[in-house]
C-alpha cells in the first residue's frame, strides 16, 4: 500500500544499517509499523519481530501477513475462499443494504452525497467485510484465515477507492480506477520459524519489551495518521461509528500523536530513547521534520551507550532517483544508538 512515511524505498539502507552496526541480533520491534513493510522485510530475513501501530487497520495489515507463518488452508472450506469474496453479491447472502455502512457513507446514494466509491464497490466492500465477521463468530475461521482475509480487503481497498493516495478528501469526478471492481489478492506470506507478535497499541505500552533491536519509524510533521485513512479504519473496525463533516470523518481522540505535536514532539522522543529496553535503538526520521536534527541528536547522545550514537543521512534524491521535482536539501535520516 502507498503510505505516508512508508519505508519500500529505504528497505535497503534499514536492513544494511541493522547488519553492519549491530551484532548478534535476532529480535526486532517495529513499534511504527505502519505499512508493515519494515516488519515484512525484518522477517523475511529471519529476524522474529513483534510489529506494532496504534491504528487499527495498520495492525489488521500487520496480523494478516507479518503475524502468519504459513499460507492458511481454510480446512473448513471447500471451495476458494477469496474468489468466493471476490463474488460476492448480495443475492447471494442475508444481508440488507440498511446494514451497509460504507454503502450508506462513501457512496453517492439518496442519503449520501461522498464519492469515495461507486455504489457496486461499496456494496462489496460491505459484503466481504460482513461475511469475514460472520465466518468468524460462526467458528469457520481461524484467528490467522480472520486477519488474513481482513488484510487482503484492507490492501484492496485503495485501488478502487476515488482519491489521490489517501482519504483525506475525495475527488469531484470519477477516477477511472472507480470503474475496476474491487478484487482482493491472496497476501504473500513469508514462511518461517521465528515467533511474530503483532499489537495494537500506543507505543509508550511496549518500550519495556527487551528485544535486541527498537526500530522507531514516527511521523515527521503535523500531519495525522488517522484523518488520512479514516475510511480504511473503519473498514476494519466495522462499528458503525458517528461520522462528521463533508468526508465522514470517525472521531479520533485516541489516536492523535504526540509526534505530531511541536509542543510534545521533544518528551515523546525522550521517552521512546530513554525507556527503550532493547539493546540498540534505530530511528528513522528527516531533517525536515518537527523536531530538529540538532536536538533529537543530542537526546540520542544522552541516552547511548558510550560512543554509539551515529547519524546516517541518506540524500533524498538517491533513493527518490525516479521522481521528478526532488527536493533537494531534504535528506532521509538513520539514528542508531547502543542502548544498553
Ligand atoms: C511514518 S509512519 C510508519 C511507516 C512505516 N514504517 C511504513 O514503512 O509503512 C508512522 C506510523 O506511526 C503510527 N503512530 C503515530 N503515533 C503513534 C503512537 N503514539 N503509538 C503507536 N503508533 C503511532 C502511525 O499510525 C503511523 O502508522
Amino acid at each position: 500500500m502507498r503510505y505516508i512515511g512508508g519505508k519500500t524505498l529505504l528497505l535497503d539502507y534499514i536492513i544494511d544499517t541493522i547488519e553492519a552496526e549491530t551484532e548478534n541480533i535476532k529480535t526486532v520491534i517495529d513499534i511504527f509499523s505502519g505499512s508493515g513493510t519494515v516488519g515484512n522485510a525484518l522477517k523475511a530475513k529471519q529476524y522474529s519481530v513483534w510489529s506494532n501501530d496504534f491504528l487499527y487497520f495498520s495492525y489488521v495489515i500487520a496480523r494478516g501477513t507479518i503475524g502468519i507463518c504459513a499460507e492458511p488452508l481454510f480446512k473448513n472450506f471447500d471451495f476458494d475462499v477469496i474468489e468466493y469474496l471476490n463474488h460476492i453479491t448480495l443475492e447471494d447472502t442475508a444481508y440488507s443494504l440498511q446494514q451497509c455502512f460504507i454503502y450508506n457513507n462513501y457512496s453517492p446514494n439518496e442519503n449520501c452525497d461522498r464519492m469515495y466509491f461507486q455504489n457496486e464497490n461499496a456494496i462489496k466492500i460491505d459484503l466481504i467485510r460482513m461475511q469475514i465477521e460472520e465466518w468468524k463468530q460462526t467458528g469457520l475461521l481461524s484467528e490467522d484465515e480472520y486477519f488474513y482475509l481482513l488484510a487482503a480487503l484492507i490492501n484492496a481497498v485503495p485501488y478502487v477507492a476515488n482519491i489521490t493516495g489517501v482519504f483525506g478528501a475525495y475527488l469531484k469526478y470519477w477516477d477511472k480506477r472507480t470503474y475496476n471492481a474491487l478484487r482482493l489478492e491472496k497476501p504473500a506470506i513469508i514462511a518461517t520459524n521465528a515467533k511474530m507478535v503483532c499489537t495494537n497499541a500506543d507505543y509508550t505500552q511496549i518500550l519495556s519489551e527487551q528485544y535486541d533491536l527498537l526500530y522507531a519509524d514516527p511521523p515527521y510533521n503535523a500531519r495525522e495518521y488517522l484523518p488520512n485513512y479514516h475510511v480504511l479504519e473503519t473498514i476494519a473496525r466495522y462499528d458503525y461509528p458517528k461520522l462528521q463533516g463533508v468526508t465522514g470523518m470517525r472521531s479520533y481522540d485516541n489516536q492523535k500523536s504526540v509526534f505530531c505535536k511541536k509542543s510534545k514532539v521533544h518528551s515523546a522522543f525522550e521517552t521512546l530513547i530513554r525507556d527503550c529496553q532493547s539493546r540498540y535503538l534505530l530511528i528513522s526520521y528527516n531533517n525536515e521534520g518537527i523536531i530538529s536534527t540538532d536536538e533529537l541528536s543530542k537526546l540520542c547522545k544522552e541516552y547511548a551507550v558510550g560512543n554509539s550514537f551515529q547519524l546516517i543521512e541518506i540524500d533524498y534524491r538517491r533513493y527518490k532517483n525516479k521522481i521528478p521535482n526532488n527536493k533537494a536539501g531534504l535528506k532521509e535520516q538513520l539514528y542508531f544508538l547502543r542502548r544498553n
